[in-house]
């Protein structure tokens, strides 16, 4: 868990191959402080250095939703800029981009603001029917400070997140997923939680090395020309093609068995 927080603001689950780590601050829609800010990178970088996780699910506790985004009541307008400036740069929510293993957002109700961009931080987004989501910041007199503006476009396109970004509006969870700012919708609030799990064990099932490669380079490449990231691609293919794994692969398809992956 973290360390110098003393408000119990994330807790940290454990179940087979998969870490779960929940934002746990329900009485204010687990609004992002920072202390929730600093659990969470230290719990992310916690289940990514352990060899027993394979895959993290991130949720919010409580009936009302995923997160609210920023603690709004706990913004002062006298911090400095130089302490506005530590507690957003480096982003708290780019440390996402360091975690190697795969990060599922299991999203329900309100999925607002710092809460959005946590989500989109994360590589895979299943979202229960009741999920809300939106990016209020201009009608706060800001613009989202934790990504927002350029992981959205990059999701679901540029005319429908200027579209979000300059309108406020909300979304359901139909809408996201017909824009693709989710990619699944689960059949119900309660089994969100069961086919989170479901699809972080099929994830788990495969051999781990070739995931952080998978992730490493399709989240790479965004950033560079599509020659570098086809570089990048062959490199990490041909850095695969050494592994157990790999051949393990091989092998129990010759002999018609499943496979026993050892993450080596
Ligand atoms: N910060 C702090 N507390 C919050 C909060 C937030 N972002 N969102 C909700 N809460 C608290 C409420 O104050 C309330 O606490 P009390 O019971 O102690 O009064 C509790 O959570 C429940 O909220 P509501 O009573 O407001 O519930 P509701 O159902 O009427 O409305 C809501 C829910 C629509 C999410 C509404 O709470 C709301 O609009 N919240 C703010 C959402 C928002 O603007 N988020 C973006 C913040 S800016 C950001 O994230 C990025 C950035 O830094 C620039």
């Amino acid at each position: 868990m973290a360390d110098n927080v003393d408000e119990r603001v994330v807790s940290v689950g454990r179940k087979d191959k998969i870490g779960h780590v929940v934002l746990d601050r329900p009485g204010q829609i687990n609004a992002i402080n920072n202390a929730l800010r600093t659990s969470v990178g230290n719990a992310l970088r916690e289940l990514d250095g352990d060899p027993n996780i394979a895959v993290i699910i991130i949720s919010g506790a409580g009936a009302r939703g995923f997160c609210a985004g920023a603690d709004i009541k706990d913004q002062h307008a006298s911090d400095s800029l130089l302490d506005l400036r530590r507690n957003l740069l480096p982003g708290w929510i780019d440390a996402f981009d360091q975690i190697s293993k795969p990060i599922i957002a299991a999203i329900h109700g309100y999925c607002l603001g710092g809460g959005l961009e946590i989500a989109m931080a994360c590589d895979i987004r299943i979202a229960a029917p009741d999920a809300v989501f939106g990016l209020p910041e201009t009608g706060l007199g800001l613009i989202p400070g934790g990504g927002g503006t350029q992981r959205l476009p990059r999701i679901v396109g540029l005319g429908r997140a200027l579209d979000l970004l300059l309108t406020g509006d909300r979304l359901d969870a139909q809408e996201a997923h017909r824009i693709g700012l989710v990619s699944r919708v689960a059949s119900s609030g309660e089994t969100l939680r069961d086919e989170a799990y479901a699809l972080a064990a099929k994830i788990a099932g495969r051999p781990a090395g070739a995931s952080a490669y998978a992730k490493e380079a399709a989240k790479g490449g965004l950033d560079m020309s599509l020659a570098d990231g086809l570089r990048l691609e062959k490199d990490l293919f041909v850095l695969l093609m050494s592994t157990e794994d790999r051949r393990e692969a091989a092998a129990a398809f010759k002999a018609k068995r499943p496979p026993n992956f050892t993450g080596r």
